[in-house]
């Protein structure tokens, strides 16, 4: 590849093409020069094919988005015809595509969510929700938890537990955010046992909220997610609920990943029958054909900014081209049952992957609700000492699981590997033979992990 001069306009070779796109664009959350990234010319169904025309099985559904697979013929249509119709009109109009879509969501999101912002991703929705919480209660602080992720800008990294935000501490991140420990039985942050603990680790967080004062809302991934899949006990939303209530403290889900059937319910939240304040979500919702966010909140929210000023808006808010497909989505989920699918496949795929643990002593857990798992890597059963830790992540470290997700790869499976731990989550229209290779290919992989637990 020579300089910019000569940018080619015809058809490039597959070499050129990830060679301009290294040279011209930034590949996100890693040193630069780490990143060398495959050339994808298609997609279908649970796959997705390589300029060579080797095909990937899609474990992670991409980022835990794609849940109706690629190619779904009838969102696909959605785009075209709105694309003829109305491919755009600012956001202060009413349109046939916004209230067909928010009539929709009226029937599958938890009871109580009633009035809509739409955004064009989960960053977006979460950045609507901390403003819509502090304008509401006239508070700031927002209180996260440290195995969290809530988006890239200033606030939603700001929120972020994970170590993405280490790199912007404290000069690139929104203020007010404070941090509570998570909710996890495998490894608790705080040293006790479930059920013994009587879900000590909300207790915390209402000491927290008591010691801080000036709290506005909690937010929690119901299920967590790229950081582990941490699955909570049934006591721990409501508990969490009845906190919120006590202290006047909005509770803000976050089910941009467990939304839209991921965990076999439409929403995480319906698992325990707990209502948000205030619901995120994204991905799942056009199934990320088309960059759309939605932060709903309750009627009572609502109410509030009838007479006040409503400070927020994008040129790209409710943007035509985005609610369409997710109106089909919403459509396709419901003819394919896909909900049910979630919750009936993920029996298959974890009993699947719960085998796996007695052959490799590398997995600590295996972990899951419906179609979305993890299987938590250690090098110690025992001490359940992970391969690798946040910092080799920021260090830009290769992980043990990323070897493994690399040997995946060759043989023909995409997964997501994250520090020590696997996110796998399949499309939802993913049939029981699939998993069958998929989580083969997988248990051949981790002889990977396995020959590490000694080096
Ligand atoms: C729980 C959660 N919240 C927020 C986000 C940010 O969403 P987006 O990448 O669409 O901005 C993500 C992305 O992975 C997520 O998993």
């Amino acid at each position: 590849m020579s300089d910019t001069a000569t940018i080619p306009n015809a058809a490039m070779t597959t070499q050129e093409v990830v060679e301009w796109t290294k040279k011209l664009n930034y590949g996100t959350w890693k040193y630069q020069k780490s990143w060398n990234p495959m050339h994808v010319v298609d997609a279908e169904g649970c796959y997705f094919t390589d300029a060579n025309g080797k095909r990937y099985f899609d474990l992670s559904s991409q980022l835990m988005c794609s849940n109706l697979g690629h190619k779904n013929p009838a969102v696909i249509q959605a785009i075209v015809d709105q694309a003829q119709k109305l491919p755009y009109i600012l956001p202060g109009y009413a349109t046939d595509a916004r209230v067909e879509l928010s009539r929709l969501l009226l029937d599958v999101l938890p009871e109580g969510l009633t009035k809509f912002f739409f955004t064009t991703s989960g960053t977006e929705a979460n950045e609507a929700a901390f403003k819509i919480a502090r304008m509401y209660t006239g508070k700031t602080k927002i209180v996260a938890r440290y195995r969290s992720y809530h988006g890239s800008t200033m606030a939603s990294i700001g929120a972020t537990g994970d170590p993405r935000r280490w790199a912007m501490e404290p000069r690139g991140k929104g203020q007010g955010f404070v941090f509570a420990p998570e909710v996890n039985c495998y490894k608790c942050p705080i040293k006790h046992t479930y059920p013994e603990c009587g879900i000590a680790c909300a207790d915390y967080l209402e000491h927290m909220i008591r010691n801080e004062s000036d709290v506005a809302a909690v937010i929690v991934e119901p299920v967590v997610g790229t950081n582990g899949v941490l699955v909570p006990p049934k006591e721990y939303m409501p508990k969490l609920r009845e906190i919120c209530d006590r202290h006047g403290v909005l509770l803000i889900a976050d089910e941009v990943m467990t939304g839209w059937g991921r965990t076999g319910a439409w929403f995480c939240m319906d698992h325990w029958g707990v209502k948000p304040d205030i619901l995120v979500t994204a991905k799942g919702i056009t199934s990320a054909y088309v960059p759309l966010g939605l932060c709903a909140t309750t009627g009572k929210i609502a109410e509030y900014f009838e007479d006040h000023f409503f400070a927020h808006g994008h040129t790209y808010e409710a943007h035509p081209m985005t609610l369409a497909p997710a109106v089909a989505t919403i459509h396709e989920m419901q003819r394919l049952d896909l909900v049910n699918r979630s919750k009936e496949m993920g029996k298959y795929l974890g009993e699947k992957l719960n085998a796996l643990k007695p052959k490799h002593p590398s997995i600590g857990e295996v972990r899951g609700l419906g179609l979305f798992w993890a299987l938590e890597m250690v090098k110690d059963q025992q001490t359940k000492a992970p391969f690798n830790t946040m910092q080799d992540k920021v260090d830009g470290k290769m992980a043990v699981v990323e070897k493994v997700a690399g040997d995946m790869l060759k043989r023909g499976v995409a997964v997501q590997a994250w520090i020590s731990h696997f996110v796998i989550a399949p499309p939802l229209i993913v049939e029981k033979s699939e998993l069958d290779f998929a989580i083969d290919v997988l248990d051949q992989s981790l002889a990977i992990a396995d020959a590490a637990i000694n080096t």
